[in-house]
């Protein structure tokens, strides 16, 4: 008991070191890309150097996302609990996810396994479990397959949202570190993706769940009471 109460002592102080840290980068990352931006359109640049601003650019967005990330991880925000439909909730988030240019020609699929149902959830960090668990299977996927997000009741009434891909799954000798924080196998990846969801649906009261797939795909079921 007093070693869990040390440990989520030290988990706050890491917290608050760690959006201090976002927070400044933030600062100065912003102006940053705003003026990228601004060259960009100005100058009209061609072969190498036109090369060096894209990479100014892709590494400006890629760092901006991690700290996003890591400003979600680090701080709880207030829940905001609403009535959400289910349905509708997952199809425009599927629909979104299915034009955009990131992921190639994926096909993605809802499939209803249940009556539609509505939960008690906080709109918007709901939708970040859901998104982050859906961009990793269409990440998984390499720009072809078929995402198909499943929906219904579990046993003991709860909802249970699931996201299924065709990609390769995970490695066996990274099953055991697979939703730790920091830990990933992309280049460019924060490793934060899944511990953010699994805090957020943790504090809904619900529990997430990786399953192996038998056509190699992975499962990502994170359930909601
Ligand atoms: N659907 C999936 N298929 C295969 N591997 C996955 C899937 N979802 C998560 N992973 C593995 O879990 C790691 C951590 O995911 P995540 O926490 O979202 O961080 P990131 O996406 O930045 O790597 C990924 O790098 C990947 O190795
Ligand atoms: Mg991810």
């Amino acid at each position: 008991m007093e070693r869990r109460a040390r440990r989520n002592e030290t988990l706050a102080e890491v917290g608050a070191l760690a959006a201090g840290i976002a927070h400044e980068l933030r600062n100065g990352l912003n102006p940053i890309s705003g003026s990228v931006e601004c060259l960009q359109r100005e100058l009209k640049l061609e072969g190498e150097n036109a090369q060096l601003m894209e990479l100014i650019t892709t590494e400006c967005s890629r760092l901006n996302g991690f700290v996003t990330d890591l400003l979600s991880y680090s701080r709880d925000r207030d829940l905001v609990i609403e009535n959400v439909d289910i349905e509708d909730h997952l199809a425009d988030l599927c629909e979104e996810l299915s034009r955009d240019p990131r992921f190639g020609r994926v096909t993605v699929r809802v499939e209803r396994g249940g009556p539609s149902g509505s939960v008690q959830a906080d709109r918007v960090q709901i939708r970040q479990v859901w998104l982050n668990l859906a961009t990793n299977a269409l990440e998984a996927m390499d720009g072809h397959g078929t995402l198909t997000v499943g929906w219904g009741e579990g046993e003991s009434g709860q909802a249970v949202v699931e996201f299924i891909d065709d990609g390769p799954g995970v490695a066996t000798e990274d099953l055991s570190r697979v939703g730790q924080p920091f830990f990933t196998t992309k280049q460019g990846g924060t490793g934060l993706g899944l511990a953010i969801a699994q805090r957020i649906v943790e504090r809904h009261g619900g529990t997430r769940e990786r399953r192996a797939q038998g056509r190699g795909g992975a499962g990502d079921a994170p359930r909601r009471r």
